[in-house]
């Protein structure tokens, strides 16, 4: 196969890791989790005990390493909320731009993140923006963190915090989540992991590159 850029953007939760994942599987192509990048560099500026809002981050995002993506400790709430911090940061977002590129130059790969489609790979071969309702993230979210559904209470925490995030990666300056003008949007609420696979297969079936 032809090396093929996919990129996949869109809010948390909703459900562009997981089709990310799939679709690189069936395709062949390797996989990035761009948000893991972040995650890492706020997991390492908690663990020094620096201000992800306050302190320049770059320095974490110059020196990341291959284990540091591989941390176990990267999907917990406080590093949620540091990540979402230091990608508002532009010099973070500076020294991982080519670091991502790279990724890609040799096999293509699908990559998943906020700003994929608009500013790491504005020539992606294929755009997909990938979203859903607050709630229905925050009932995912949920469940992914503790493997049984929300009490109505922890629902609308959840759906707030979901909210304050989206937020924060929306209104920066820099890089922010908006869908790539030729991006198609696949909205989740009423699909299963199985039918946006298959939808996105399908968009993927009637490129060019692939027929
Ligand atoms: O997708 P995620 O929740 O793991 O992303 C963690 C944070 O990183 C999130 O607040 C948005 C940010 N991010 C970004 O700004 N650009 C990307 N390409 C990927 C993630």
């Amino acid at each position: 196969m032809k090396a093929i850029i996919i990129a996949i953007d869109g809010p948390a939760a909703a459900g562009k890791g997981t089709l990310a994942v799939a679709l690189a599987q069936h395709l062949g192509l390797p996989h990035l989790d761009t948000g893991l990048l972040y995650r890492a560099v706020g997991r390492l500026m908690l663990d020094e005990g620096r201000d992800c809002a306050g302190d320049d981050a770059s320095d974490i995002a110059a020196r990341l390493a291959p284990s540091d993506l591989k941390r176990t400790d990267l999907r917990l709430p406080e590093v949620d909320r540091a990540a979402s911090l230091v990608a508002a940061q532009p010099a973070v977002r500076a020294a991982l731009l080519q670091r991502q590129r790279d990724f890609a130059a040799t096999h293509g790969a699908v990559m998943d993140g906020r700003d994929i489609g608009t500013a790491v790979f504005p020539h992606a071969d294929i755009k997909l923006f990938v979203t859903a309702s607050a709630r229905a993230r925050a009932v995912r979210r949920y469940q992914q963190y503790h493997d049984r559904d929300p009490s109505p209470a922890a629902l609308s925490q959840l759906e707030a915090e979901i909210e304050a995030r989206d937020h924060i990666d929306s209104a920066r300056h820099v890089s922010p989540l908006q869908r790539a003008e030729d991006a198609i949007l696949i909205e989740t609420d009423d699909l299963t992991p199985d039918q946006v696979l298959a939808r996105a297969l399908d968009i993927v079936a009637r490129h060019p590159k692939f027929l």
